[in-house]
C-alpha cells in the first residue's frame, strides 16, 4: 500500500445480517488532505468511518489507518485519530476545562503542558472565556467547538468529522468549517468530513467521494465531478448539482 496515504481500504465491506452497509469500498486519502464524505441518508458513511476507526468489524476486505489494522489495534489507532460524532455526547457535569483536562489525561499529556495545551486550544476554538461554564449550559455550537478543542488536546494527525455542523446555524457553521480548514492547512491534519452541507463542502474540501447505497459511485476532485456529469470548469458547477446528478443516476 502507498506509503503517504493516511487511510487506505480495498473492497471493504459491512454486512448488518443480509443487508449491506458498505458495499467493496476503495479508498485512499493522502495526508493533510480535506476529503468530504457525502451521501444520501442511511448510504453508509457513519459505518464506514467506524470501521476506519475500529469501532466495528468488517465483514470483508482491507483497511488500513496510517499503516495500522484499526480492528487489529484500536488503541494505537484510536490514540492518533479525532472522532467529531454525529451527536457529540459529554460529561455535561463537567466545565470545558475538566472536560479537556480529562482528555488530557486520557493521551497522557499532565500538569503544566496539559493546562498550556488547554488554555492554547480553548483559545484556538474561541472558547477562552467559557472555560470555567459546565458543558450542559454549551450551546450546540460551543460543544462542536469543544470537539474541535479536543483534536487540539490530543494533536491527532488525522479527525474525522460526522456532520459537524449539524444543526448549527450559519454563523456558526461557517466558523467551524473555517476552523476545520486551519486544522488540514495550518497544522496538516488530514480530514475526513460528512455533511449535507454541500455549499460548505465545496469551498473547504480537496476532494469528495458520493457513497450511495453503500457503493462509493464518484470519488475525486469536484472539478472532475463536474467535467464528468456536466462537461464544464470548476467555476461553472455548483456541488450540489453534481451530487443531484450522481443521486438521480445511481
Ligand atoms: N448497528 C446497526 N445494525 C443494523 N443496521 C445498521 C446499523 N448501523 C447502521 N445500519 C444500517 O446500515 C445502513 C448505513 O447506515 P449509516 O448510519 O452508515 O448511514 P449514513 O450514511 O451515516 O446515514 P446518515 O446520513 O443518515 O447519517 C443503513 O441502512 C442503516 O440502517
Ligand atoms: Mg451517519
Amino acid at each position: 500500500m502507498d506509503a503517504a496515504a493516511v487511510i487506505e481500504t480495498e473492497n471493504l465491506t459491512k454486512l448488518y445480517g443480509h443487508q449491506t452497509a458498505v458495499d467493496r469500498l476503495t479508498l485512499t486519502v493522502g495526508e493533510g488532505e480535506i476529503f468530504g464524505f457525502l451521501g444520501p441518508n442511511g448510504a453508509g458513511k457513519t459505518t464506514t468511518l467506524l470501521m476506519l476507526l475500529g469501532l466495528t468489524e468488517p465483514t470483508a476486505g482491507r483497511v488500513r489507518v496510517m499503516g495500522l489494522d484499526p480492528a487489529r489495534d484500536p488503541i494505537r489507532v484510536k490514540s492518533r485519530v479525532g472522532y467529531l460524532q454525529e451527536n457529540m455526547g459529554f460529561y455535561a457535569d463537567l466545565d470545558a476545562r475538566q472536560m479537556l483536562r480529562f482528555v488530557a489525561e486520557l493521551n497522557g499529556i499532565a500538569g503544566r503542558q496539559a493546562e498550556e495545551r488547554i488554555a492554547a486550544a480553548l483559545e484556538a476554538v474561541g472558547l477562552a472565556e467559557e472555560g470555567r461554564k459546565k458543558i450542559a449550559a454549551f450551546s450546540r455550537g460551543m460543544r462542536q467547538r469543544l470537539g474541535i478543542a479536543e483534536l487540539l488536546i490530543k494533536d491527532a494527525r488525522l479527525a474525522f468529522l460526522d456532520e459537524p455542523t449539524l444543526g448549527l446555524d450559519p454563523d456558526a457553521t461557517v466558523r467551524i468549517m473555517e476552523m476545520i480548514m486551519g486544522l488540514a492547512r495550518e497544522r496538516g491534519m488530514t480530514i475526513v468530513l460528512s455533511s449535507h452541507q454541500l455549499n460548505q463542502v465545496q469551498k473547504i474540501c480537496d476532494r469528495v467521494g458520493i457513497m450511495i447505497k453503500g457503493r462509493m459511485v464518484a470519488q475525486g476532485p469536484m472539478d472532475q465531478l463536474a467535467r464528468e456529469k456536466f462537461g464544464v470548469g470548476p467555476e461553472e458547477f455548483s456541488l450540489e448539482e453534481v451530487y443531484m446528478k450522481y443521486f438521480l443516476e445511481a
